[in-house]
């Protein structure tokens, strides 16, 4: 595409910071210290994990960068960034997770396929950018649609990156159209992460953000936009990020008897963060520290106005939650946490009832063994 590159060796890869762990060196993925992770309530760009399927796309030219949108049998049409500047800018708070987030704690149950990664496949950020509802409003497809005049019902976003799962073709996933023509749905074409443009890695010059749902479906680089009648048929929509039963193994798999997987589920890790997809907030964090007989709530981080985000009520309904708990540990035991979110839905207690072939959503109770002594979590 004219103004990016997609190289197809790792020659030409971004500087990184070199408190992250490579949990694999190329393609480039790797997260930050969980102490690092939960200092702060919006990541900073240099410590947000990154997920890379293929080498990092180098720009050309950023002049001639556009992105082209085509709907069915219409003829594409082109936008550049000062089409998507034009539009009114929207800062949204959102958590973006890694499907495979703690994949490493799965694997110790039974091995399972993929990147192995420990708690920091997440990370908070205020994304600015255009609405996607108000692009797809640009080339003629009005808010809260659920069907084109021709049949589209998917959205679809193709970056540029070239990935070993697509035969050395592009990274691509689609959403409903329904939600991404909600502009309540919040999903962004995102050019500034935490009030600085998009880093290299992060998806410069634009990328999707759709909140509140694995971040696989947060399309890195866009190249294009399809207006589709079925999912997209990409290896990640079709052959990987699905969830499927403790039953199947790489024998018996039929991928189509299972939807993609989009809304990430409620979860909690034991130093500080929960987080649960669908824009549902969570409603408490209870930590045990007697095996689960007993449990004390946890008092959430008093929220202070998010940078850039107006302050009202919904602001924070796509971020993680920090909290806080000081407890006494009498002698060594199991510290657990849990969260439940506004849907009353809980974490299982078992990594072993949600152990899946790929490794994904991991959400089992979180726990963590102690000695004794006195213990912030
Ligand atoms: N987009 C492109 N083009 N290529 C990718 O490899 N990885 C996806 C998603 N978007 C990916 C992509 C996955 S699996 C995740 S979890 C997020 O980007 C990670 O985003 P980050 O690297 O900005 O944290």
């Amino acid at each position: 595409m004219p103004g990016l590159r997609a190289p197809s060796d790792y020659s030409g890869e971004p500087p990184r910071h070199p408190c992250l762990r490579i949990n694999s060196k190329e393609p480039f993925n790797a997260e930050p210290p969980r102490s690092l992770l939960i200092s702060s309530y919006l990541t900073p760009a240099d410590f947000f994990y990154k997920r890379n399927h293929g080498p990092v796309p180098i720009i050309d030219n950023i002049e001639r960068y556009f992105i082209s949108i085509s709907a069915l049998i219409e003829k594409p049409r082109q936008l550049w960034m000062k089409d998507i500047r034009i539009l009114p800018k929207y800062n949204v708070a959102a958590t973006l997770q890694c499907a495979g987030n703690r994949r490493t704690a799965m694997s110790k149950n039974k091995v399972v396929k993929g990147v192995g990664w420990g708690v920091s496949a997440i990370g908070n950020a205020v994304w600015s950018g255009a609405k996607l509802a108000d692009v797809l409003e640009l080339v003629g497809i009005p808010k809260l649609t659920s069907i084109t005049q021709p049949g589209g019902k998917h959205v679809e976003f193709v970056s540029i990156d070239k990935c070993k799962e697509e035969n050395g073709g592009p990274y691509k996933v689609s959403i409903p159209l329904d939600q991404a023509t909600n502009p309540d749905a919040d999903v962004l074409l995102a050019y500034e992460m935490n009030g600085e443009p998009l880093n290299r890695d992060h998806g410069y010059p634009l990328r999707v953000v759709v909140p509140g749902v694995i971040g696989a479906r947060s399309v890195k680089w866009l190249d294009s936009i399809n207006i589709i009648a079925e999912e997209s048929q990409g290896f990640f929509m079709q052959k990987d990020y699905k969830m499927f039963p403790p039953s199947v193994n790489w024998e018996n798999i039929n991928w189509a008897t299972r939807r993609p997987q989009m809304d990430f589920p409620v979860q909690v890790k034991i130093s500080g963060y929960a987080v649960a997809g669908g824009g549902r907030g969570i409603e408490t964090v209870d930590v045990s520290v007697d095996g689960g007989r007993t449990w004390l709530e946890a008092s959430r981080f008093q929220k202070s106005g998010i940078p850039y985000v107006a302050d009202d009520a919904n602001s924070d309904k796509w971020a993680w939650v920090l909290f806080e708990i000081t407890v006494d540990i009498l002698h060594s035991t199991e510290i657990i946490a849990k969260a439940v979110d506004s849907a009353a839905n809980v974490q299982p207690q078992q990594v072993e009832d949600i152990w899946n072939l790929r490794g994904i959503l991991n959400t089992s109770w979180h726990r963590v063994h102690v000695q004794a002594g006195h213990s912030n979590m």
